[in-house]
């Protein structure tokens, strides 16, 4: 672990989507959403070293909505590194043509590492495309076994959108797939992984899984009440982000969440989505 704290900022779920889309699944204003944790991380006495973003960028997976999230980004963000993992909402092919406009069109999951002020995040691409539950592909645990192998003296920060399954009451469409979260579990072991930041369930949590904290938060569209879940899977005006620090003992993790109401803005039971992996 590093000698002197690290502090990032970590978003998710932003489900931007383009005003000309009239996106009637919307149940929130996800750009001023997005736009308001930015002006809070802008108002930090110190600026954060990098942003991480879970995924769901995009609420349709189109080209003008990561427009949009890119003007958002270049004009609201501070001017430190992002990382943007990809969600089930996103599209790889759109996102990777407004991102790296001179990259080859490709479909390939978005998968990538960056060594920032001494810590290895590596960024995993859990989104299946047509799916909502997550997995991986073929080689990319192979991929991931490499990377870690690649600076052994580093922390090691894992990003990817659906976490994974934590117990047996997780429903499908909440997580990793059983296998995926095996391999990703034998993967890390031993690797110093000192945290995992996910996003997908909208909710600020924290879960310890194999001595690696596994962390998400409500992000910008619709946090999950959990109050409610899981008799009732409750979608409130909850939002919000967290404020991450890397200690010599460990990652701790602030959620900062946006004025709320928690007034209910869509129901559902929770029945029809266990074997339902169209929902979230
Ligand atoms: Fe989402």
């Amino acid at each position: 672990m590093p000698n002197t704290p690290i502090t990032f900022v970590h978003l998710t779920d932003l489900h931007i989507s383009a005003p000309e889309l009239s996106d009637k699944h919307l149940q929130m204003d996800t750009v001023a959403a997005t736009r308001h944790s930015l002006s809070e991380i802008r108002r930090l006495a110190k600026p954060p070293s990098f942003i991480v973003i879970s995924g769901d960028l995009t609420n349709r997976g189109d080209q003008a909505s990561y427009e949009v999230l890119k003007r958002v980004l270049e004009t609201e963000a501070p001017k430190v590194p992002i990382l943007c993992a990809l969600g089930n909402h996103d599209h790889r092919s759109s996102f990777r043509a407004v991102f790296e406009p001179d990259s080859e069109p490709n479909d390939m999951p978005l998968d990538y590492d960056r060594v920032l002020k001494g810590l290895h995040v590596i960024v995993l691409d859990s989104s299946l495309p047509g799916r909502v539950l997550g997995g991986w592909e073929a080689g990319q645990m192979d991929w991931l076994g490499t990377r870690l192998k690649k600076h052994p003296d580093l922390p090691k920060l894992i990003c990817s959108h659906h976490r994974p399954r934590i117990s047996d009451g997780d429903l499908a469409w909440s997580c990793l797939t059983i296998d995926a979260s095996e391999q990703l579990r034998c993967a890390i072991s031993g690797q110093n992984v000192a945290g995992i930041l996910t996003g997908h369930v909208h909710m600020d949590c924290v879960h310890h899984w194999y001595g690696v904290p596994v962390i998400s938060n409500a992000g910008h569209h619709a946090g999950t009440d959990p109050v409610a879940y899981p008799q009732m899977f409750n979608m409130t005006d909850a939002a919000g982000f967290a404020i991450c620090t890397l200690h010599a003992s460990g990652l701790s993790t602030n959620f900062v969440p946006h004025p709320q109401t928690r007034h209910v803005l869509h129901e559902v039971d929770p029945s029809l989505l266990e074997h339902v992996e169209g929902a979230d």
